[in-house]
């Protein structure tokens, strides 16, 4: 019998960790004074939480839609991206970074992260400009603003749009201001696994006022702001948000910046003990530009060549049989997804090889070494975990100080 858990000893933890989503009676109230005021839809409360939300991140405008996926269409639609237009996005992010510019027409050109943060690497996307580029999707992954002033520049330098995938960012914040309003427009997801939720639901943040006028339009069936009921301008669809949804997004809102401190005051209590162990590298940025980050993700390296031939999978099993809920996160980079081998082919194989481009991608010659690496090492622990208190991080620490003491054991065991 081994002292890990794993191997037959007993576990760091038993006790579970907090659970997400968090909710109240705030949550209950608001809901229910949603239904018995008969008003389900799209009206005061999706206008109040737009403009809360708004101002939460310092941007002007809000523009909620039904998902962070179709925030990030409309935000494309709004900039003007369409048949034939390239758009650099990481292979390092969730599908819908990339796919969102397949829906609107336009090509998914990957450029490759940093492993220091996991943010796309502005030097490798500069590479990847061409006179068709139209503009660029820095995600800021787990929560961890990309560099801002080099993506500000590159954008100026090539007049290129910056949409931010603020997606993992509720609350961050570069230079003091808010992510998601640092670039043109900037979309968040409420989907139930994100810092703020509502089960489901997006928003398009901008200071651009004729950027919002299009993609409230694009958001509500073509409709303008000045225009009649049945009066339809642009090709848009129904992405709305409903009353329902913004009630709860409303209180969860109330908590985010209590929470966010939390998870990073709890982060930095990791990031100091996880920073002495030679297997781990930290995905942390100790820059004075970030003035403030949220963690979706808790994300470290798995250095497998200091591991004495424990594989980052096996440090993971150890890791959950110790009590603590950890996993390996993206598997391959985006386009070594199947829709991406098979050329993203629409009909008539548009819009990547169709008359309307001029140039050539293959995605099966796609290769981002820094992305591959990091879906090899990567290892992620999720935002609820971090609003725990700092026992509950003694026992993340000391859990996987344990697995590394104990590695030649756990190397020696499979
Ligand atoms: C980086 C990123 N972008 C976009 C999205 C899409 O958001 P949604 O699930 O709300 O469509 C997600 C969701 O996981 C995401 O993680």
């Amino acid at each position: 019998m081994g002292r890990l858990a794993l191997t037959g000893g007993s576990a760091v933890r038993t006790r579970p960790f907090p659970s997400w989503p968090v909710s109240d009676e705030r949550e209950v109230e608001a809901v229910t004074q949603v239904v018995r005021s008969g008003k389900w839809w799209y009206g005061e409360k999706v206008r109040e939480f737009e403009a809360a939300f708004a101002a939460f991140q310092g941007a002007t405008f809000g523009v909620s839609a039904t998902s962070g996926t179709t925030a990030l269409e409309i935000a494309l639609l709004a900039c003007g991206v369409g048949a034939g237009d390239e758009v650099i996005v990481p292979p390092y992010t969730f599908m819908a970074t990339a796919s969102a510019v397949l829906r609107v027409n336009g090509v998914p050109v990957f450029a490759d992260i940093d492993l220091a943060t996991s943010n796309l690497d502005p030097s490798d996307v500069e590479q990847r400009i061409t006179d068709r580029t139209k503009a660029i999707i820095p995600v800021h992954f787990g929560g961890l603003p990309v560099d801002m002033d080099a993506f500000s520049a590159l954008a100026s330098r090539h007049g290129l749009r910056i949409i931010e995938d603020a997606c993992h960012s509720w609350g961050s914040q570069w230079r003091g201001k808010g992510t998601g309003a640092l670039g043109d427009c900037g979309v968040f997801s409420f989907q139930m696994s994100k810092n703020i939720t509502s089960g489901e639901g997006g928003i398009m943040l901008t200071d651009n006022e004729e950027l919002a006028d299009q993609a409230r339009g694009f958001s509500n069936c073509g409709r303008s702001k000045t225009g009649g009921w049945y009066e339809h301008f642009l090709l848009g669809s129904n992405l709305r948000m409903t009353e329902l949804q913004a009630a709860l997004l409303l209180v969860q809102l109330s908590r985010l910046e209590e929470q966010t401190e939390r998870r990073q005051a709890n982060a930095r209590l990791l990031n100091r003990r996880l920073a002495a162990i030679p297997g781990i590298a930290l995905i942390d940025w100790d820059d004075p530009r970030v003035t403030r980050r949220s963690y979706h993700i808790y994300a470290f390296r798995f250095l497998r060549d200091q591991w004495g031939g424990v594989t980052r999978d096996r440090f993971l099993e150890a890791l959950n049989a110790e009590g603590i809920p950890s996993s390996a996160g993206y598997p391959i980079p985006l386009y070594k997804n199947p829709l991406f081998q098979r050329q993203a082919d629409g009909p008539a194989g548009c819009p990547v090889s169709c008359p309307y481009y001029q140039g050539h991608v293959d995605y099966t010659q796609a290769v981002c070494p820094n992305a591959e690496t990091l879906c090899e090492e990567a290892c992620w622990i999720f935002h609820q975990i971090l609003l725990g208190d700092a026992s509950d991080m003694d026992d993340i620490a000391g859990a996987i100080e344990k697995v590394w003491e104990h590695r030649s054991e756990l190397a020696q065991a499979f």
